[in-house]
């Protein structure tokens, strides 16, 4: 079946819709009562237990807040083909937009961009009605590991089951400016906003797997998985395996966000960096992160910002245990 691919200009609005307004959005009174077979039919199956079994243990990983028209979903699908990512936004033809982009992305390449989506809904006010707390995903992995015996003939396969806590991250790309003070309240990043938002990522955790037997070396840097020694709140799963976790990919609890107005950036950094549940990546922890050189090009917003020459403000916050438990 194709689809052609939709048209902007058919899905034109104003740029800023009301946040604090009541819309009327469709929403789930909790979590477990959303039906995300609709939109990652491959992945889930209805709340009525039709279809199969095999397809209920996904859960959405990364949120990408504000998506407008879908640049970084459909950058990010192919990147992480194993996760799957929610685009939230407010505006009614932009979501639409998004909807019918995925949908004739998927008629023309069956089988690909399945774990990206758009929802429209006010990420504001709705979070927690998607997402439970800490959700970023408890993905039980089994892997075999074969180790020969020291007589050479036998093979001991080593069946390790753990729950890997993959990656969880959340985008703010371009987030709306609203310059007036009297506007400031709009703003998607806020004292209040940060604690619901820390509420639905997840901590870095102590946990550690270390081993001298290299095939299960291999095995935890095929799966991301990295020994860490630092402490929980700076622990990251990466991929290698480094004796202090330090120079590996950052891949849990994360925020990225991206502006190119300074005065935004500023009150980013400040409004993350005030928060108890949260600290600043560094660059040089950023370095192999291949996420970090799509956040200004990938988006219809970043791609008008570099046509214009503007600049890219751009910074990375970790989710960090709360320091009261
Ligand atoms: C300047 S645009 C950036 C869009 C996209 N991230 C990009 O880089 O192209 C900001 C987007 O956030 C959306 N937005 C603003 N407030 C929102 C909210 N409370 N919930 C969901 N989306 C929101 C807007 O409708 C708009 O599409």
């Amino acid at each position: 079946m194709s689809v052609s691919m939709p048209q902007k200009r058919y899905y034109r609005q104003r740029a800023h819709s009301n946040p604090m307004a009541d819309h009327t959005f469709q929403y789930p009174v909790c979590p477990e009562e959303m039906d995300w077979s609709k939109l990652y039919p491959e992945y889930f199956r209805p709340l009525d237990g039709s279809g199969s079994p095999e397809k209920q243990k996904a859960q959405v990983e990364f949120a990408d807040i504000g998506c407008g028209y879908g640049g970084l979903l459909v950058q990010l699908s192919k990147l992480f083909p194993e996760q799957l990512i929610l685009g939230l936004e407010i505006r009614v033809k932009v979501s639409d937009y998004v909807q019918d982009r995925i949908r004739s992305l998927r008629a023309a390449e069956p089988g690909s961009y399945q774990n990206i989506a758009c929802l429209r809904s006010n990420a504001m006010k709705y979070l927690p009605n998607f997402f439970t707390k800490g959700q970023l995903p408890y993905l039980k992995y089994t892997f075999i590991v074969a180790r020969l015996t020291s007589d050479y003939n036998t093979v001991i396969f080593i069946v390790i089951t753990t729950l890997l806590i993959l990656l969880s991250k959340m985008f703010f790309l371009f987030p709306d400016p609203h310059f007036k003070k009297t506007k400031h309240k709009w703003r998607i990043i806020s004292p209040t906003l940060l604690a619901e938002y820390a509420y639905t990522l997840r901590v870095g955790t102590d946990c550690t797997f270390s081993s001298n037997v290299e095939p299960e070396l291999e095995c935890c840097a095929l799966l991301g998985v990295s020994k860490c020694l630092e402490r929980p709140e700076k622990c990251m799963w990466g991929f290698g395996h480094g004796e202090d976790g330090r120079g590996q990919r950052p891949v849990m609890g994360l925020v990225y966000t991206n502006t190119d107005v300074e005065e935004v950036h500023d009150w980013i950094v400040k409004h993350f960096s005030d928060h108890p549940l949260f600290s600043r990546v560094s660059d040089e922890e950023l370095a192999d992160d291949i996420i970090i050189s799509h956040l200004g090009t990938c988006t219809e917003e970043g791609k008008k910002v570099q046509r214009n020459g503007g600049k890219n403000f751009l910074a990375v916050f970790r989710r960090v245990e709360d320091p009261q438990t």
